[in-house]
């Protein structure tokens, strides 16, 4: 195993009725209080007034931004810092999901920088702060609420970036599970791919000696496969809300990682769909992770697959390796589309070949992805083709 530094110091209040403790938290941090949302699905279950309460109670002062986007803008990063500067908030406050939360990062960061936060994400400038944040999570998915890092759009640009400091790391999150009752069964089945292609990004790796961290992954990717489909047809069904929305924080929270050292290769492919098309994240992996299965799969690469088919989905371990491994996607794909529902090409979704040369050409920055298996700009072209 690896070195590795394991440092998460996100405090956590899991469950129902924590947001009692909300007031005490904010107040940790100061006086002036910056709410950010999204397009109003929090005022719509009542999550709204609740916080607003609980602000005017501990004698806060509260400021709003609202309309933070699914694939949040820089445009919202930069009117959120703006606001900061002006009014002096001391605390910002994210409720929402994980598009709410990853701009809140930004606005941060934003609000200790004297122009365009876009430079952030460039890295033209470096984080040298970030407005302490506190975070109440709607949505079990991207895992924003226990990470140290965010994704940001540009419009102008077509360009999705992500960027990881530990600056931005969330002080505190209230992960509430009766908060995600109203998630649709669409927006449910893609957090779930999210937080299945999370593990997988690690997961997917040929060191031998991480037992320990390997069965947890699993146990992971058992619970999104147990849990998703009973959140989708039951959504009031606490065990099921409840399972997915802490493995949604464990799945990216870097504890997973351990020694393990490897780039992404689905999420940076998926962030050129969601930048060119403005495609649901968890739908754009769902498409893209088998094809990137079978495009990586190959004789020096069956272990882990064969470990994966056995482990995660059961299947029979006298099997051979190989046949195996082609079954465990065919199962993996089986769960994405038929149980889960999520659309499987990109022609459904009104994807076609016109950007797949410069979304791949961005994909590898214009070199190579390095990952499970090292790909070229024609390499993440074959699997964009094999999307289609
Ligand atoms: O905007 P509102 O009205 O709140 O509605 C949202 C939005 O339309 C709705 N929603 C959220 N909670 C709800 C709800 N609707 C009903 N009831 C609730 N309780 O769901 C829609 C999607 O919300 P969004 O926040 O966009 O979803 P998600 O949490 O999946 O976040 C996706 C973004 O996170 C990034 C993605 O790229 C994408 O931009 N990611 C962030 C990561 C990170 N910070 O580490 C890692 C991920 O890999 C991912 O890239
Ligand atoms: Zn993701």
């Amino acid at each position: 195993m690896n070195n590795f530094t394991y440092d998460i110091p996100v405090k956590v209040y899991f469950g129902e009725n924590q947001l009692g403790n909300l007031g005490e938290e904010l107040k940790k941090y100061g006086k002036r209080v910056l709410l950010t949302y999204g397009g109003g699905s929090i005022k719509k279950i009542g999550l709204y007034d609740k916080i607003v309460a609980e602000i005017k109670n501990a004698g806060l002062e509260l400021f709003e931004l609202s309309g933070i986007e699914p694939n949040p803008r820089i445009t919202s990063v930069n009117e959120g810092a703006e606001i900061c500067k002006k009014e002096k908030i001391d605390v910002l406050l994210a409720v929402g999901g994980g598009s709410t939360i990853d701009a809140t990062k930004f606005i941060g960061a934003g609000a200790y920088y004297d122009g365009d936060a876009w430079d952030i994400l460039t890295g033209k400038t470096p984080v040298t702060n970030c407005l302490p944040i506190i975070t109440v999570l709607t949505l079990s998915a991207t895992g924003s609420e226990m990470d140290a890092g965010g994704v940001i759009s540009n419009l102008d640009t077509k360009d999705k970036i992500g960027y990881i400091h530990p600056m931005l790391l969330p002080k505190v999150s209230f992960l509430d599970p009766t908060n995600t009752y109203t998630v649709s069964p669409y927006q449910t089945a893609c957090g779930a791919v999210d937080i299945m292609s999370h593990i997988i990004e690690v997961y997917f790796n040929m060191n031998q000696d991480l037992y320990m961290l390997d069965t947890a992954a699993e146990g992971f990717m058992k619970t999104v496969i147990k849990y998703a489909p009973i959140a989708m047809k039951e959504p009031e069904n606490y065990e099921a809300r409840a399972n997915l929305m802490w493995t949604s924080s464990w799945a990216i929270n870097g504890f997973i990682n351990g020694g393990k050292r490897q780039a992404w290769s689905c999420h940076p492919m998926e962030h050129e769909l969601s930048a060119y098309y403005d495609i649901t994240h968890g739908l754009g992996l769902a498409i893209l992770t088998p094809r990137w299965m079978e495009y990586t799969l190959d004789e020096t690469t069956v272990s882990k697959f064969y470990q994966f088919g056995c482990n995660v989905f059961g299947i029979d371990k006298d099997m051979e390796p190989m046949a195996v491994a082609k079954k465990s996607i065919a199962m993996l794909s089986d769960f994405f589309f038929n149980t889960l529902g999520l659309k499987s090409t990109f022609t459904e979704i009104g994807i076609d070949q016109d950007n797949f040369s410069i979304m791949a050409k961005k994909a590898c920055g214009g070199s190579v992805l390095p990952g499970f298996k090292a790909l070229k700009q024609q390499d993440i072209e074959n699997i964009f083709k094999m999307c289609l």
